[in-house]
């Protein structure tokens, strides 16, 4: 009755915009493989085309690029739209800051209002030229081949802006230094500590699979009765994992058994089981960065466990695809479930969440009326919003705005319902 069997999730999206970006900027042919087909990540292939790469799908997960090496990204003449994808945007402006061209970016209604001066100040030091009001998207960026390294403290705890600068700091004179306040996610230095870059003649990456998909079916595994399920070739990079120990603190039951380094990456099975009691747990501010992806879904654990949990440090969550802080306010509260914010000791916010155990059932989440739960828009949102519907009887909740889980995981749900009803046939 439980979700039961092997899960491929979709390849990582943090790796996959990284590994096109890497592959644009070498000389020679880079074979990918592992790539997924959320939008953002199509997002990137876009942009990346339109800047002169030439990009072709050789199998469903595989792609041949062709990058622009050392001749430079050609100036595209027509703006750069980078759809819901804030690392597109991001990254993408470090890694044109170095050449002498004019590009203008833009994207949907989300990433037009989301901060791009935390990127435009830096590169602007190294000597890159922007246009934009109110510090966001649209805006115009002139690169230049006289950029400057320099050395950054970065204000946010950001690897979408770590990576901005070090891209940038590729192509600059000098040394460039980027000091975090926080640790977060590594994936560039990665790719630049392997020498990518330097490698002659065709080159191959794999992309090991998201954790940060991963976790909403290790949640819906948690929360549903006789769940057993196994995520084979999981990116285990300890910057993406952390979730996974919440979750342990809870009472889960996760293992992660063979990890193996491709040369990048590390990568793991995971393993999970139905959990019958959750508890509470704290997370402490300075982990904020590391489980900025996974709130969502820890917060929707919490709110099944006993006593009441509290995520502190969390205030970045109000500038990710949609406000989540108020999303899973919300989206809790239509459950019945109180969770709300207090102010952090750091200036930044906790979010507070009352655990209701009552809430589950032998016959998983018990929903004491029809719920309706808001997507924003937000893939993140939509996909915990999912875990809702398939732990719950699914009738009883509606998700406005789903189709935004196509974003990163388009086909969560039917390959959660596969899960299920695989072992009820055999
Ligand atoms: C990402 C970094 C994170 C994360 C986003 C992807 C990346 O954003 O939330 O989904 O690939 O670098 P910030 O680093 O800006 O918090």
């Amino acid at each position: 009755m439980g979700f039961c069997g092997t899960l491929h999730v979709p390849g990582d999206k943090s790796i996959a915009h990284r590994a096109l970006m890497f592959a644009a900027m070498r000389n020679g042919e880079t074979r990918i493989t592992g790539l997924p087909r959320g939008e953002d990540v199509l997002s990137t292939m876009r942009v990346l085309a339109a800047l002169g790469t030439d990009i072709v799908w050789v199998a469903s997960d595989a792609c041949l690029v062709r990058g622009w090496g050392s001749a430079g990204p050609r100036e595209p003449n027509v703006p750069l739209d980078c759809g819901n994808s804030g690392t597109t945007a991001r990254l993408l402006m470090g890694l044109v800051a170095p050449w002498d061209i004019h590009v203008s970016l833009t994207g949907d209604r989300s990433l037009c209002t989301r901060p791009m001066g935390r990127v435009v100040e830096p590169l602007t030091q190294m000597g890159a030229r922007f246009c934009l009001s109110e510090g966001t998207l649209p805006l115009e960026e002139y690169g230049t081949t006289h950029l400057q390294g320099i050395e950054y403290h970065s204000p946010v705890a950001s690897a979408q802006v770590k990576s901005a600068i070090l891209l940038a700091g590729l192509n600059a004179r000098g040394e460039t230094r980027v000091i975090e306040s926080l640790p977060t996610r590594d994936h560039t230095e990665r790719f630049i500590a392997r020498g990518f870059l330097a490698q002659r003649g065709s080159a191959k990456l794999s992309i090991p699979r998201d954790p940060s998909s991963a976790a909403f079916a290790i949640a819906a595994a948690i929360l549903f009765p006789e769940s057993n399920i196994v995520l084979p070739n999981v990116c285990v990079n300890p910057t993406r994992i952390a979730f996974l120990d919440v979750l342990r603190q809870m009472g889960a039951h996760i293992m992660v058994d063979a990890a193996a380094d491709d040369g990048v990456e590390p990568v793991g099975t995971v393993h999970v089981a139905y959990a019958p009691t959750l508890n509470a747990v704290e997370t402490p501010a300075h982990a904020s960065a590391l489980l900025i992806d996974e709130f969502p879904v820890l917060a929707l654990c919490a709110a099944f466990a006993e006593g009441t949990s509290v995520f502190r440090g969390i205030g970045e969550l109000r500038v990710k695809e949609s406000d989540r802080v108020r999303g899973i306010i919300d989206g809790l509260a239509a459950m019945g479930v109180r969770a709300f914010v207090e102010s952090g000791a750091t200036a930044s916010e906790d979010l507070v969440v009352e655990g209701c155990p009552h809430l589950r059932g032998a016959c998983g989440l018990v929903l004491p009326r029809s719920v309706v739960l808001e997507s924003h828009g937000d893939h993140r949102l939509a996909l915990t919003w999912q875990v809702v519907a398939l732990c719950a009887e699914a009738s009883r909740v509606q998700i406005c705005g789903e189709q935004a889980a196509a974003v990163s995981y388009p086909h969560f749900y039917e390959e959660l319902i596969r899960l299920r009803t695989s072992l009820r046939t055999s």
